[in-house]
This record gives structure tokens, C-alpha cells and sequence, in this order.
């Protein structure tokens, strides 16, 4: 076990989080709080049973649960509250950084509208950067179990905002159900995106082959890659992920409730790292697999027995692999190799 003395050492840390589903957010007890705010019935009789419920046996079935808890989300306070309940927790784990995908097709399918998304989501982001030094970016992720057609689609419906939310929204992303929605499903779009100027990232390698993390590079023309853990059964790719230092965003915890791995102890992570791979720690649903993001940190440390290089190469990892200024990446980085770790 990871002693306190540690966990507070990792606490005072400074690191961000790049991995993060903002509705993977929601906890059972704002799930029934939201429902009744907004005279809803849920298909449970209470939040012990809902979170009975989050036993998973692969992405989707996680997926299906995920989607019905997101049809709370109604009003342009409901989206507030959920992140700003993120955001308090994630700074008390010591994040100064987060950059956050939301998925409006989950939302406007409902027939909410993308404005009420946005506003709720920026009005939270905007007072955590003000109230708690919190910098956050937002990545609007396309859903890949929908067409090419539904994300140009969103893409048009969230391109009057921008320049509302220029100071949030600079990135894009792509999620959900990976394998038989391969990366060339979403070629154009992200090639549109691109040209608009937006950074790009995607999910690849997380149930998918290692042929979908190329696909994300070489297609999509991603910087970084959701998950990407797979990407160790390709030899020439890990060289090419080493030798281009693309980021992978790895989220244990995630992995092992999606039975992704058996066990944390058999987690790839360190060989990853070993190998010089730019890896991360995030927590991609936290109120689903059972941790924030300093969970994630003290159980893959334990798990497998990290030393203090490695804790702290992980914590600059995420501050490199960030889409912050190099100015504020500087300023973190220094203040990375000045925290003490305990020997
Ligand atoms: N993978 C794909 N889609 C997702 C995930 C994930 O881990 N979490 C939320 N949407
Ligand atoms: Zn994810």
C-alpha cells in the first residue's frame, strides 16, 4: 500500500489530467439528485443499486450504463454542477491542468441543444480557472458507433460557438464503441477539423488492434492517443510512438474494469514507459471505474512498483503531452523536478 506520506507527496505533484469523460462524471448520488431536480424515474430503485449496477464485462457494456446516466443531464445547471463537482475533486488531487472531452451527440440526440452543453460545461471551467488556478481545455469528442454524417453534423451545429469559447474549445476527439468503428469511418471529418485548426486526439488501441492507433496517426492525423495500449503488439509502431513522442493517455483503473487487463499487476504501463514512451495516468470515468485521477497514480504505483524517476517522468509526462503554452508547461515542469518524493 502506498503509504500517506507518499499519497500526499503525489497530491502535491503538480500534473494534468488529459483523459477525462466529463459525463464519467457523474456519481449515483448526482444521477438520482439530477433525476429528481428534473422529475425523471430512473430504472433504479435507489443510488446502492445503481452502483451495484457498474460491473462491467468490456466497453460496451460500460457504454450502454454510461449513455442512460447522461439523460440527467437536462438543464445548463445540470451541466455546470457536474463538472464543477469534477473540478473540485480532481484540484483536491492535486491537478493544476485538465483538458476535458464532452460528447454532444449524447445530448442533442435528446433534443438538447448544443448551446445549453456549452455553456454549462464553460460557466464551471471558466470560475475553476478564476476560483482555483485550474487551467482546462474542452475536446469535443464525436461518438464512433454514429456516422460520418452525425459528426460533420455536430461539428456545423458547434462552429458558431467557437469564437464564444475560443478560450476553452480547442481540440477534438473521438470515443465510444472502438472496434468495427475504425479510425477511415472519420477520415474527412478530421481532416475538416484539422484545416479549421483544431488539435486532434482519438481513442485507439483501447479494445481496438494496434492497426487503429497507426490508422489514428496516419488517417485522423492525431497528436495524441487516447489509450493506445494495444500499440505494444507492433514492434515498428512502438519504435515510431517513441521516436515522434506521441503521447499515450493510459487509464488503468478504466482498463482493469473494463477487463482490458486481468490485473493491475499485469498492466503494461511501466514496459511502456520502459520502452520511452511518453505515457500518461488519467482516470477517463472516474464515478464509473472506481477512482480519480490520484487513485489512478497510488494503484498503478502500487501495482507496480514504480520508483520516484518514473513517478515524476509520469507527472512531466502529462504536463509535456498537454496542449498547454511551452511558457506554463516550463513553469510546471520546474515545479515537477522541485517536488520532493519520499526515497
Ligand atoms: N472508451 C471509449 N469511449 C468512451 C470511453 C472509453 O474508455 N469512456 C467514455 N467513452
Ligand atoms: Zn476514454
Amino acid at each position: 500500500m502506498t503509504s500517506s506520506t507518499l499519497t500526499a507527496a503525489l497530491r502535491a505533484l503538480p500534473k494534468a489530467e488529459l483523459h477525462l469523460h466529463i459525463e464519467g462524471t457523474l456519481e449515483p448520488e448526482l444521477i438520482f439528485a439530477l433525476a429528481q431536480r428534473n422529475q425523471q424515474t430512473l430504472p433504479y430503485p435507489d443510488i446502492a443499486s445503481l452502483r451495484a449496477a457498474y460491473s462491467f464485462t468490456n466497453l460496451q457494456s460500460f457504454l450502454d450504463l454510461y449513455y442512460a446516466g447522461a439523460q440527467v443531464l437536462q438543464t445548463e445547471q445540470d451541466f455546470y454542477d457536474m463538472s464543477m463537482a469534477y473540478l473540485q475533486r480532481v484540484h483536491q488531487d492535486g491537478a493544476v491542468h485538465v483538458e476535458i472531452m464532452f460528447d454532444p451527440q449524447t445530448h442533442t440526440s435528446r433534443g438538447i441543444d448544443i448551446e445549453v452543453v456549452f455553456a454549462g460545461l464553460a460557466r464551471a471551467l471558466r470560475q475553476a480557472r478564476t476560483e482555483l488556478g485550474l487551467s482546462s481545455y474542452l475536446i469535443m469528442s464525436f461518438l464512433r458507433h454514429l456516422s460520418e454524417a452525425d459528426a460533420f453534423a455536430c461539428l456545423e451545429s458547434a462552429l458558431p460557438l467557437r469564437e464564444q469559447y475560443a478560450d476553452l474549445w480547442i481540440a477534438i476527439g473521438l470515443d465510444s464503441a472502438e472496434l468495427g468503428n475504425p479510425p477511415e469511418k472519420f477520415q474527412r471529418v478530421f481532416e475538416r477539423c484539422k484545416e479549421l485548426g483544431f488539435r486532434l486526439v482519438a481513442h485507439a488501441g483501447e479494445e481496438g488492434p494496434a492497426d487503429y492507433v497507426r490508422d489514428a496517426l496516419d488517417l485522423l492525423q492525431v497528436e495524441r492517443i487516447d489509450h493506445g495500449i494495444r500499440s505494444e503488439e507492433d514492434p515498428a509502431l512502438m519504435m515510431r510512438l517513441r521516436s515522434q513522442a506521441t503521447p499515450l493517455t493510459v487509464c488503468p483503473l478504466s482498463n482493469l474494469r473494463l477487463k482490458v487487463v486481468n490485473d493491475l499487476t499485469q498492466h503494461n504501463l511501466k514496459r511502456l514507459l520502459d520502452q520511452g514512451l511518453c505515457v500518461t495516468i488519467n482516470s477517463d470515468d472516474p464515478a464509473y471505474f472506481g477512482g480519480y485521477l490520484l487513485d489512478n497514480y497510488t494503484q498503478t504505483i502500487d501495482a507496480l512498483d514504480l520508483t520516484d524517476v518514473e513517478i515524476r517522468q509520469l507527472a512531466a509526462n502529462s504536463i509535456n503531452a498537454s496542449f498547454l503554452p511551452p511558457e506554463q508547461k516550463q513553469h510546471w515542469l520546474s515545479k515537477i523536478s522541485q517536488s520532493p518524493l519520499p526515497a
